[in-house]
């Protein structure tokens, strides 16, 4: 496993010809997108993709089309050589750091939007936040060629999306998502973890404990309405601003009235001015 400094490229046909020589010597490539501020739950893609690959590519790459204009893609938090020396203890061979303008040339002008699973949840309240995600992604993936790319499912709703754009346009790749890595006390790993303050660092994990316990009241095939209020209500009596609390089938994302088949829990939800998402298995 490489344990130094991952070979940086910031040149896509130098990054091409990498990816292409390892390929065509047999060895298994997966990418692990990224838009840096590193944590344990990326190091969780490095290392599950070292044990399914020869071969790891992280990006790292803040995608100003993925934010909104009210959300923090200025204040996002950037620090690359913290960054690039997580990679190389976790075993990256190669970080992939474009710039904006060879993502974005002058005259970009194609989007992808993937309809449906990006109507719920957190469609509405980030509109265009999918839309971006799913151009970026098809964008690193066709850029790379991996044979297989990995995502968290704590952004279970960009899984799915991301899923189903790679199906609908016949990209030759194999999406995966890898659990969520969490605090000791349930709090879903994020970049974003750092805007809390002491305090509401303190509340966050009921946020997790919610979720678990809707997954446990419901798990049995009893209607979902009863504990989604309640947990709701549970939220915001802790402070929190809940956008939404669901659960929906996994597949569809569609919401379910009693669990009868692969279902999520999900939830964003506001602490103060930071905006957190989780979701469990019920
Ligand atoms: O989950 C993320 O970090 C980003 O949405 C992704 C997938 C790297 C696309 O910019």
């Amino acid at each position: 496993m490489p344990e130094s400094t991952p070979q940086r490229f910031t040149d896509l046909a130098t990054l091409r010809r990498t990816v292409a020589g390892w390929r065509a010597a047999g060895e298994r490539v997966v990418l692990v997108p990224t838009m840096g501020a590193l944590h344990e739950g990326h190091l969780a893609l490095v290392t599950e993709a070292r044990r399914i690959g020869r071969r790891v590519v992280a990006s790292i790459f803040v995608n100003p089309t993925q934010f909104g204009p009210n959300e923090d893609f200025s204040r996002y938090p950037r620090d690359l050589d913290a960054d690039l020396a997580l990679l190389g203890l976790a075993g990256t061979d190669a970080a992939w750091t474009p710039a904006v303008e060879t993502m974005y040339p002058a005259g970009f002008r194609t989007r992808i939007d993937v309809a449906g699973l990006t109507e719920g949840l957190c469609g509405p309240f980030r509109p265009g936040h999918f839309s971006g995600v799913a151009t970026v992604v098809t964008k690193l993936l066709n850029q790379v060629g991996p044979d297989v790319a990995l995502f968290g499912e704590k952004d279970f709703q960009q899984l799915r999306v991301i899923q189903q754009a790679v199906a609908d346009l016949d990209l030759p790749v194999e999406i995966r998502g890898v659990p969520t890595v969490r605090e000791g006390d349930g709090l879903a790993l994020s970049s974003r973890n750092r805007y809390l303050s002491p305090a509401e660092r303190a509340v966050a994990p009921r946020l997790h404990a919610a979720l678990a316990e809707i997954a446990a009241a419901v798990r049995g095939g009893s209607p979902v309405a009863g504990p989604v209020v309640e947990g709701r209500a549970a939220l915001e009596a802790a402070g929190f601003q809940v956008q939404y609390l669901a659960i929906c089938d996994a597949r569809t994302l569609a919401p379910v009235e009693r669990v009868d088949g692969p279902a999520r829990v999900l939830v964003a939800a506001f602490l103060g001015r930071t905006r957190l998402i989780d979701n469990v298995a019920v």
